[in-house]
């Protein structure tokens, strides 16, 4: 079966936007696929859109926040009457900042759209997907979710907290014909990288294009998994540090973000 008859005509990409989101939405374009764009700025989905629609897809967008307790409900009405064959969770929140320098507010929202929202997600789509017997769900998580580090804690909890969720629904829903992936991206040129790290640091993270890692993770799906890391140098960086004694990977990553962050 094709990419479009396993995982379309419709798909929908959460956290859609911009960056990485923006950049699943146009690989699926590319692949044939109709898309649902949600996200909370109405104006920046409404510009994606018009540029998929000129590669002749259908798209609707979504204006809502994914941490509503009624999100799932709000975005089932939106859907209703389309047949949705793969669900994309890439949204995020994160804040960079050492422990006890990042508000709760701030730690508690990077768990709600990090963490709530993928199991919101899950907790809706993974019945659907079964009923309909084929489809996909993919949850975009972070190589920064291997191990604990200074500054980006939060963050990368809530992320291992997707792999841990995402390998769970791989074993369940695979054998119910649902392809689940995560796919543990490496830094990424997205306007979020851009902006919480300083134009000098950011060619030292090598960091990948983001089409690039929509590429590589659409294909990969129901293929790979249940982790999937994008790019040759995250997948070689990621050997490497899984073959560490645990406490010299907490150290060596959390060195490195201090040096990319601190200055
Ligand atoms: N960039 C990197 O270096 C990197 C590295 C590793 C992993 N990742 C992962 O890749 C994914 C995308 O990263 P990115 O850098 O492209 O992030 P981003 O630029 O911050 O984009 C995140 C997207 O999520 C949406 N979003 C955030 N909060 C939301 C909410 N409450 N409700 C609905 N939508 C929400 C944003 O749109 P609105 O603001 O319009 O709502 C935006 O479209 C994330 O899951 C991130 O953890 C990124």
């Amino acid at each position: 079966m094709d990419f479009v008859g396993r995982y379309g005509p419709w798909a929908v990409v959460l956290g859609a936007s911009e960056g990485l989101g923006a950049a699943w939405s146009r690989e699926l374009a590319r692949r044939g696929v109709d898309v649902v764009l949600v996200a909370r700025r109405a104006e920046k989905l409404e510009e994606l859109a018009v540029e998929l629609r000129g590669l002749g897809r259908q798209v609707r967008t979504l204006s809502l926040d994914l941490v509503r307790p009624d999100a799932q409900i709000t975005l089932a009405a939106a859907v209703d009457g389309l047949d949705v064959g793969l669900v994309i969770y890439n949204a995020c929140h994160s804040v960079v900042g050492a422990f006890m320098d990042v508000s709760l507010e701030d730690k508690l929202r990077t768990l709600d759209v990090n963490a709530r929202g993928p199991l919101m997600m899950a907790d809706a789509w993974a019945p659907r997907m079964v009923a309909r017997g084929r489809g996909g769900i993919l949850i975009v998580s972070s190589m920064s979710a291997f191990q604990g580090s200074a500054m980006v804690g939060v963050y990368a909890s809530t992320k291992a907290f997707d792999i841990v969720l995402g390998e769970t629904l791989w074993e369940e829903l695979g054998p119910k014909g649902v392809d689940v992936l995560v796919v543990a991206a490496g830094a990424t040129l997205t306007p979020n990288f851009e902006g919480i790290t300083p134009e000098s640091k950011r060619a030292g993270a090598y960091p990948m294009v983001p089409a690039d890692v929509a590429w590589e993770g659409l294909d990969a799906l129901g293929k790979q998994g249940p982790t999937f890391v994008p790019g040759r140098m995250n997948r070689m960086v990621f050997g490497v540090m899984s073959r560490m004694p645990r406490r010299w990977a907490v150290r060596f990553i959390s060195k490195q973000t201090r040096l990319m962050y601190e200055g």
